[in-house]
């Protein structure tokens, strides 16, 4: 074994940590991790931990959320300049203003966004439960979706809801458009396309995927989502469309398929910032904690309360 990676096993083993880590993670920080997933499943690992120290491979988002449902513990990010272009479209005071604009709107966010956003939402929700999430409000209510435009499109073609989306985009995500779909599947005729609810073309797709047979490999998942419907599929080729780091984490579960990335390009460099030598510091030198101030982590609670119950 490596020996950075025996070094942090002592540590972690020393200090009662738990690495939790991101399906986008590079593939020798997934490996040294005791679990790796999606927003949904990396909140619910935090919830449960009887850890004292969880050290968050991931983005800054998703450490302040761990944060903010386990108070007693300590959280950590390997590098806090990892954030997430998507959190970054919108801020408390714009959410406010927008409130305003649509008074007794439900407001549901995407669990890509900051503490302050949540403090100030009704409900969150990530990629795996946003359209159970929005079926769960009362029928007669207007909802405020945020930030992502894709997700919020989709979620309002499905539940068929009065929907106002803000128009927020992952860099990464809103590359993957219609062009890249349609080249994708001239080359690969066979295969499954798994798409991430983010990408520029999830909207179409899922539409398309509705009303053409020729779309009926046309699959929108969460991260997690894509790795269990890969656990329980017989084809053998898939097109992923999502951030690259992913694929390691498919390879592993089904070794014998085949896997394509949409685009090779698909690179979240937040994601990317966090490296063996990074976490090994960060549980050594207990840093980087990420704490929300008591007033914004007692208001952001119930919407990601929320978000954990309907799964
Ligand atoms: P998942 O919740 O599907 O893992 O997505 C998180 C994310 O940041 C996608 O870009
Ligand atoms: Fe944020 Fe996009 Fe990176 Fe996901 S891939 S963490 S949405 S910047």
């Amino acid at each position: 074994m490596n020996e950075l990676v025996s070094e942090i096993l002592k540590l972690k083993k020393a200090k009662n940590a738990v690495i939790l880590a991101h399906n986008y993670q590079i593939g020798d920080v997934q490996d040294v991790a005791d679990f790796v997933g999606d927003s949904l499943g990396l909140s619910q690992q935090a919830a449960k931990t009887d850890a004292s120290l969880i050290v968050f491979c991931g983005v800054h988002f998703m450490a302040e959320t761990a944060s903010i449902i386990s108070p007693g513990k300590k959280v950590l990010i390997p590098d806090l300049e990892a954030g997430c272009s998507l959190a970054a479209t919108i801020d408390a005071q714009q959410l406010r203003e927008w409130k305003k604009e649509h008074p007794g709107a439900v407001v549901v966010s995407y669990v890509n966004t900051t503490a302050e956003v949540k403090a100030e939402s009704d409900y969150c929700c990530t990629s795996s439960n946003a359209v159970k999430v929005v079926e769960s409000i009362p029928k007669n209510k207007k909802i405020l979706f945020l930030p992502d435009r894709f997700l919020g499109q989709y979620v309002r073609a499905v539940t068929g809801r009065e929907v106002e989306i803000w128009n927020g985009a992952c860099h990464v995500h809103e590359k993957i458009g219609d062009i890249n779909f349609a080249d994708a599947q001239s080359q690969h005729p066979n295969a499954d396309f798994l798409i991430h609810p983010e990408c520029g073309c999830s909207t179409s797709c899922m539409l398309k995927s509705q009303m053409h047979s020729g779309y009926k490999n046309v699959k929108i998942f969460s991260t997690e989502g894509m790795i269990n419907h890969v656990k329980n599929s017989d084809i053998d080729e898939f097109v992923i469309a999502t951030e690259v780091g992913i694929i390691h984490r498919l390879k592993k579960v089904k070794p014998e398929v085949d896997f394509f990335p949409m685009s090779e390009k698909s690179i979240c460099e937040y994601m990317k910032m966090i490296t063996l030598e990074k976490l090994y510091d960060s549980l050594r030198y207990e840093q980087f904690e990420v704490k929300v101030p008591h007033e914004i982590a007692l208001r952001a609670k119930l919407p990601i309360e929320r978000m954990l119950s309907i799964v």
